[in-house]
């Protein structure tokens, strides 16, 4: 039986760090674990703009632990009136990795979305001629769409006429959460890539709603069901260029989440590289850990892979039950609060 890895530093390709407070308690843990993360933008109000990005960087490089060894990869949130220059600058200049599509309402902070492809045509053109990224939140939040498919709905929907139309546009669909996404990227790599969170290699309908509803558990794409599960664990640990990690972390305080309209999102972060290995172990696949964590992500946005590496042991350890956070957010509870995690990556508080 392995009872160590030691792979390149992984990067998270999808995380929330939010601001203020939140983003002093939540990075470290983020920062502790990955070399790199592609910051997502859906602040209140977005961050919008590269003179935007470039204030939220230094926040976030404000925030960091002394010893970290981590750098945030920006990202612009698409709107209906987005500047394909700024954008273009920002990219040239080093601000922007990438620019995030969310359809308008479709998940937290996504009011102000896309709400209509078709406005956004000259921006995705000019990413596309220049090689930047769109991060798309694959959802269709459309009233007479059935929430479990949401996520097929845009596919088929919105997904298939864009890759259509720009074919030259490097596409990431963000937290893959069924079987048909699954299948969709592959079908379209190498132009598009999905990244997998922790929690759907874990976590089914079943477990959020089925034996009492867990708030902790909901998030955006909801989880679904476990041929979904499969899938996404087959995909993740096939080793194949078109899947990489991106935790979705997405704190939000005690408060919001225990509220009567309860907020989505997951605060993995805490237990995100460690539960992946666990599932890695259990597929009897850490051997393909390494290309999935450090070594697709950076293939498909065109960067270098991290040079260092982390270590991996199997030794049980208790995950934290919460962050807590200075100021009147209160208290952040962790995915995975509480239980026993049989991987732990040495060095990591
Ligand atoms: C995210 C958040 O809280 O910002 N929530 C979530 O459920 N994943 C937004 C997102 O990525 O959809
Ligand atoms: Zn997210």
């Amino acid at each position: 039986m392995t009872d160590t890895i030691t792979i390149r530093a992984p990067d998270d390709w999808h995380v929330h760090l939010r601001d203020g407070a939140m983003l002093n308690a939540v990075l470290p843990f983020t920062a502790r674990r990955f070399a790199r993360a592609i910051v997502m933008p859906n602040l209140v109000p977005p961050v919008a703009t590269t003179a935007d990005a470039d204030a939220y960087r230094a926040r976030i490089l404000a925030a960091l632990p002394e010893d970290a060894d981590f750098t945030p990869l920006m990202t612009a949130y698409l709107r209906d009136d987005t500047d394909a220059d700024d954008i273009a600058n920002g990219f040239r200049d080093g601000v922007l990795t990438a620019v995030k599509l969310y359809p308008a309402h479709a998940t937290t902070n996504a009011a102000a979305g896309v709400t209509d492809i078709a406005r956004v045509r000259p921006v995705l053109a000019r990413m596309e001629t220049i090689g930047m990224p769109l991060l798309i939140h694959g959802e269709d939040a459309g009233p007479e769409v059935d929430i479990f498919e949401r996520e097929q709905v845009f596919v088929e929907r919105r997904l298939a006429p864009l890759l259509h139309d720009f074919p030259g546009l490097k596409v990431v669909l963000e937290h893959l959460s069924t079987a048909i996404a699954v299948d969709f990227v592959r079908a379209h790599a190498p132009q598009l890539a999905g990244t997998i969170t922790p929690h759907h290699l874990v976590e089914t309908r079943n477990s959020m709603l089925g034996h009492g509803l867990r708030p902790h558990l909901y998030c955006m794409p909801v989880v679904k069901r476990e041929s979904d599960r499969v899938a996404l664990v087959a995909a993740a640990t096939s080793g194949e260029a078109c899947f990489f990690l991106g935790t979705d972390t997405a704190p939000h305080a005690l408060g919001r989440k225990l509220a009567p309209v309860c907020a989505a999102g997951v605060f993995n972060a805490p237990v995100a590289i460690e539960t992946y290995a666990e599932v890695f172990d259990k597929a009897g696949r850490l051997d393909r850990l390494e290309a999935f964590a450090s070594l697709n992500g950076p293939r498909h946005y065109g960067l270098p892979v991290n040079e260092r590496t982390i270590t991996l042991v199997r030794a049980g350890w208790t995950a934290p039950r919460e962050a807590t956070v200075e100021g009147p957010e209160g208290r952040v509870a962790a995915y995975r609060g509480g239980e026993t995690i049989a991987w732990q990556v040495s060095g990591a508080a």
